[in-house]
């Protein structure tokens, strides 16, 4: 018989790619210990894996994640930098900056948010939480912050920031214990500064 097809690379919840529905809820396969994703009850367990279901499958439980990162794609999720030589020392951030943006960058791209919000669904092009994740942590960055613009103005449409329905299921779920909803919270004030400034032509 063929076996069953998954994914897997780090084996320590790091790389994402193992991401699927253990028992109806979306976790990493190669953190989830048995005893606790499937107790014994009367002396058996039952252990259900399916793919995940916002992504298109592969084969199995491999699914296809290229959306996460066409996501990074439309926000700038990296700093530009201007060349390849020494410009030395970055500028300065403060132990509390970098603390906020360590918690943002353990994103792992893997997926659960997006699986467990219901505002992405066959209807909606919603960019998602890690996404807007990521905008929170790149123009919080000294450098990042010379494209904070054309961040704000990717999450800024239809399928921006304004489709999120405030369900919290991205924070419930997210393995980073990464905090989305204040992520989100501050850029939808963000976005309203933006596009004010940009209503009056400033
Ligand atoms: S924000 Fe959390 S749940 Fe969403 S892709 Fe990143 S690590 Fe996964
Ligand atoms: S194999 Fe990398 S997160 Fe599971």
């Amino acid at each position: 018989m063929t076996p069953v097809a998954w994914e897997q690379a780090c084996l320590e919840e790091v790389c994402g790619s193992c991401t699927m529905r253990v028992n109806g809820r979306v976790r990493q396969a190669c953190s989830g210990l048995i005893d606790r994703v499937a107790p014994m009850v009367n002396g058996s367990s039952k252990l259900l894996l399916e793919p995940m279901s916002k992504f298109p499958v592969v084969r199995d439980l491999c699914v296809d994640r290229s959306k996460m990162f066409e996501n990074l794609q439309k926000i700038q999720g990296w700093i530009p930098i201007d060349g390849t030589y020494d410009l030395g020392p970055g500028p300065r951030m403060s132990q509390k900056q970098q603390e906020l943006a360590y918690d943002f960058a353990r994103c792992m791209s893997c997926g659960s948010c997006l699986e467990a919000c219901p505002q992405v669904n066959e209807h909606s092009n919603f960019i998602g939480p890690a996404a807007i994740g990521q905008v929170r942590l790149f123009n919080s960055h000294p450098t990042g912050k010379l494209n904070a613009d054309e961040r704000l103005e990717a999450i800024s449409g239809n399928d921006g920031i304004a489709s999120c329905g405030n369900a919290q299921n991205c924070v419930q779920v997210c393995p980073k214990e990464i905090p989305l909803t204040r992520a989100i919270a501050e850029l939808h004030r963000d976005t309203t500064v933006y596009r004010v400034k940009k209503w009056l032509g400033m």
